[in-house]
């Protein structure tokens, strides 16, 4: 179906796949980026879609969706805020309800509690149940934020790494449920963090590899599977099917229409893509391009 794109987010899946760095990028060019949006379709009907891998993405006037991809929004939903929310808010939601079986009163550690998704992903826990989100980042100022949204501890990741690794080991060692947006060194730190401080070593141990900011591959500390009960699994595209993806979807774009969730979004329309692609490096806002206004 034609649509008329009303948002679509500048998220950093949208960059990694527009500088080839995703592990789902083809290097095929032109490319138009985006990978989902908020549109309006020839039936009349507003729509959140998915895009499949396909390089004719969602920053454009008009896109081609695949409505079995797509959920139907109400009419007086808002794009910018739909567009903005449902790609750092399915990351964790997606994840907590496809990888693994999280259960009402369990633990989890979040390490990049700091970026959106991260921000999400405490919400999310504490919506789903969690009896204690431990929330780690760097920016301590944004992590200072996150008790207001569900966090019962903070760690701030920044620093001495002895420092660091020990901070993270009393406040986590008991979790269930570790979401990583990280990887990279600091996964591997973690993981040595939380193993050597826990005491209950059979108890299952849970970590998704969400993210990598921090780095595409982490150094796994070998004793850290030997000496505890820890399972590594991935979310993402390809770990998780695209039907089961689209399940999730209805109550997720619920979720968020109900205010449920705090988003910092910013629109900017098509004709300022370049400045918001360089700003979306920068920006602790969610940048979300807006052609048709
Ligand atoms: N698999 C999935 O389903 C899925 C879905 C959505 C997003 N993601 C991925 O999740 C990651 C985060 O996405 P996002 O939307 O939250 O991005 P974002 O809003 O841009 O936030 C990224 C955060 O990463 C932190 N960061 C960057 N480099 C770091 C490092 N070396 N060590 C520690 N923290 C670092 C920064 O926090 P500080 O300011 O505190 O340093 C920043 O706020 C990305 O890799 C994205 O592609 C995956």
């Amino acid at each position: 179906m034609l649509v008329d794109v009303l948002a679509a987010g500048l998220h950093p899946r949208v960059r990694s796949q527009a500088n080839g760095s995703h592990y789902t990028s083809t290097d095929e060019l032109p490319l138009v980026p985006g990978i989902d949006g908020v549109g309006r379709g020839s039936d009349g009907r507003l729509r959140y879609f998915i895009l499949p891998d396909t390089a004719m993405g969602a920053m454009a006037e008009k896109t081609v969706i695949d409505v079995r991809r797509s959920i139907v929004l109400p009419d007086d939903a808002d794009p910018v805020s739909v567009a903005a929310a449902m790609n750092p808010a399915m990351a964790s939601w997606v994840a907590l309800r496809q990888r693994v079986e999280f259960r009402v009163g369990q633990k989890v550690l979040i390490l990049g509690a700091t970026g959106n998704a991260g921000e999400m992903a405490v919400q999310i826990a504490k919506m789903f149940g969690a009896a204690e989100i431990v929330a780690a980042g760097r920016d301590i100022k944004r992590l200072a934020h996150l008790p207001a949204l569900g966090a019962t501890a903070t760690v701030h990741l920044d620093g001495d790494s002895d420092a660091v690794a020990d901070r993270l080991g009393q406040a986590a060692s008991d979790v269930d449920i570790v979401i990583d947006y990280i990887w990279g060194e600091p996964a591997g730190a973690a993981m040595a963090a939380v193993i050597t401080h826990r005491a209950e070593r059979e108890k299952p141990l849970t970590w998704i590899q969400i993210g990598s900011v921090g780095g595409p591959t982490a150094p796994i500390p070998s004793a850290a599977l030997r000496a505890a009960r820890l399972s590594i699994v991935g979310s993402g595209q390809g770990s998780v099917s695209t039907r089961a993806i689209l399940t999730e979807l209805p109550a997720l774009a619920k979720a968020i229409l109900n205010g449920s969730f705090r988003i910092e979004a910013r629109s900017m329309p098509l004709e300022q893509v370049e400045q918001a692609w360089a700003e979306a490096g920068r920006s602790r806002q969610r940048i979300v391009i807006v052609p048709q206004r």
